[in-house]
This record gives structure tokens, C-alpha cells and sequence, in this order.
């Protein structure tokens, strides 16, 4: 390998200069306590769409982390996965998915996390605009993996600085994507899964996005993409990738819009090369024949 894969940094770093993730990380640590109890003692499943899962875990630690929220910082609003909308008018907005990877948790499958990700919103912003991120807390319950950043202020791994990877080409690239589970069937994202998978060291689908954020954050993965997440799976992990060095945009190297159809974030180095090749396929240059079946010799 031609470049030097960085991870986690050396210098031991106070967490005191951080405003709001140390508050904010007890509640991500609690929450994800929880859902580790919940994993020990089993919990059914419940449909909201076709293979779209919800469990009494997704509800309850979004309920805690709630009203956890409300009690430290009472001003600041919550937009939760399931269905919190407090004080959307406020300058600060948390947005929290209490479970990133519930089909993983369902399956018992130990990658999923706790997502907090602070919004810092001026009073004459649009409700569909997107206002400064300023704070991003991802928890790893079963690895106890705690990634914390604060704008300007650098980002961290279980209080270690990290970095995103100097990974300079995507043949030398490990890549990351997700499916999303409502409406899989109009996901175009299995011809880039192809393309991608044929030019670099592979692509990951692990299922789940902020923990795949986190890891570009951090360098073990250098690029990930998605179509159709939404500001719980994404805050946090923006901010993380923002300040480890890293490049969000949208797949055709637009502004990230928190709120818009598609996310590509990468170690900055790759970014040229993936927007190029994202472009072709979406341009229809790959549309690949099945090819014959490989023998045995193969
Ligand atoms: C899902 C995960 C998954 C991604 C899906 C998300 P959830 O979130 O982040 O990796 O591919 O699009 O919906 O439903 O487990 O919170
Ligand atoms: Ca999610
Ligand atoms: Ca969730």
C-alpha cells in the first residue's frame, strides 16, 4: 500500500474544551447501555414497511434520550427517528437516532449505534434549510467506541484526536454503502455498488450509516454513499467526517443538503475520482450484461 492508513491519533485530548458532547455523551453511553440490555434480554419486531423494523428498543431509548435531553439542555430542540418533534422553533436542534442498525440489532448481528447530531439554527432560517452543524456524538455500545467533534474543535475517538485516511486513489480504497428498506425496489444504488466494487478494495455494506460516517472519520473506511438517509443517520457523522479533514457532498459534488436525496463523503484525496465515476454511471455508460456463469475452474 502506497499511503499510510491513520487512525487514531496519539495525543491524549481533555473533552472539556467540548461544550455540549460531554453532557451529550453520557446520554449517548446510557442509551446505549440500554440497547445493549435490550440485545442480552431479546426483543420483538415489528414492521413499519416491507422489511423496514422497529423494536421496543428503538422506541425506549429514544424516549430516554429524550427526556435527558430536555433536562440538561431545556432550550435546545429534538428530532428524533421516531417521531420526537420538540421545540422545532429553537436555535438548537439535536437530531437523534436512538438506534442506527436496528435490522442488524433485530438479527442480533452487534453493529449499531446511538446518533446525537447538534444543529445551531439563526432565527430567520427557512424550516427546509439547513443550519451550521455544531456538535456530533456517536456511540458504539459493543465495541465502546465513543466518536465525539465539535465544530472547529476537531474529532474524536473515545477522547483521541482522528483524522480521516490519506488513502490517494480509489484502487487502493476500502468504500462503504447501505440499502435503504423503504422503497428498495426504486434504489438505483446497486449499479454504483458494482461499479465501485470492481475499482477498489471493496465495498462494505454493514448497516449502519452513522457508524459508517464514523468510520470514515476515523480512516478505517476512506469514502461511503447513500441514497435517501435522513438527518438522524447523517448529522452527527457530517460533522465528524468535517472535522477529521474529510469531504461531504452530494454524489454529483454538490453542497450536502441535511435534508436531500444523496450523500458521498470521502478523505477529500478520492472525492475528484468518485465524483468522475459516479457521473459515468449515472450517465449510463456501465449498464453491464449479466456475464456467463463461472465455471468451475474459476
Ligand atoms: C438504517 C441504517 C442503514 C441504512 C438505512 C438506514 P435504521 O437506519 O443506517 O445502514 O442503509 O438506509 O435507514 O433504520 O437502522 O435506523
Ligand atoms: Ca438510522
Ligand atoms: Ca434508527
Amino acid at each position: 500500500m502506497s499511503s499510510e492508513r491513520t487512525n487514531t491519533g496519539s495525543a491524549q485530548a481533555a473533552e472539556q474544551d467540548f461544550a455540549w458532547t460531554p453532557k451529550a455523551s453520557e446520554i449517548a453511553r446510557e442509551g446505549g447501555k440500554r440497547l445493549r440490555e435490550f440485545l442480552a434480554q431479546g426483543v420483538e419486531t415489528e414492521y413499519k414497511g416491507d422489511v423496514d423494523l422497529v423494536t421496543i428498543a428503538d422506541r425506549t431509548v429514544e424516549k430516554f434520550i429524550r427526556t435527558r435531553l430536555s433536562e440538561i439542555f431545556p432550550e435546545h430542540g429534538v428530532y428524533g427517528e421516531e417521531g420526537t418533534r420538540d421545540r422545532m422553533e429553537g436555535e438548537f436542534r439535536w437530531y437523534v437516532d436512538p438506534l442506527d442498525g436496528t435490522t442488524n440489532f433485530a438479527h442480533g448481528f452487534p453493529q449499531f449505534c446511538v446518533s446525537m447530531g447538534l444543529e445551531q439554527r439563526p432565527a430567520d432560517l427557512k424550516p427546509e434549510e439547513d443550519g451550521a452543524l455544531v456538535a456530533a456524538v456517536i456511540y458504539d455500545p459493543m465495541r465502546d467506541e465513543l466518536f465525539t467533534a465539535e465544530r472547529g474543535k476537531g474529532a474524536r475517538l473515545n477522547s483521541r484526536p482522528i483524522h480521516v485516511s490519506t488513502v490517494p486513489e480509489l484502487a487502493e480504497a476500502l468504500l462503504a454503502t447501505g440499502f435503504p428498506s423503504r422503497k428498495r425496489h426504486d434504489s438505483p444504488n446497486v449499479h454504483f455498488y458494482h461499479e465501485f466494487t470492481l475499482r477498489s478494495h471493496g465495498v462494505r455494506r454493514a448497516g449502519s450509516a452513522a457508524l459508517d460516517l464514523a468510520y470514515v472519520a476515523s480512516g478505517r473506511l476512506d469514502a461511503f454513499w447513500e441514497f435517501n438517509l435522513n438527518p438522524w443517520d447523517t448529522a452527527a457523522g457530517i460533522l465528524l467526517i468535517r472535522e477529521a479533514g474529510g469531504v461531504c457532498s452530494d454524489m454529483r459534488g454538490g453542497p450536502l443538503d441535511l435534508r436531500g436525496n444523496d450523500i458521498l463523503v470521502d478523505n477529500g484525496l478520492l472525492h475528484q475520482e468518485t465524483l468522475a465515476l459516479f457521473g459515468e454511471v449515472y450517465a449510463g455508460k456501465y449498464r453491464a450484461a449479466l456475464p456467463e456463469l463461472p465455471g468451475k475452474s474459476l
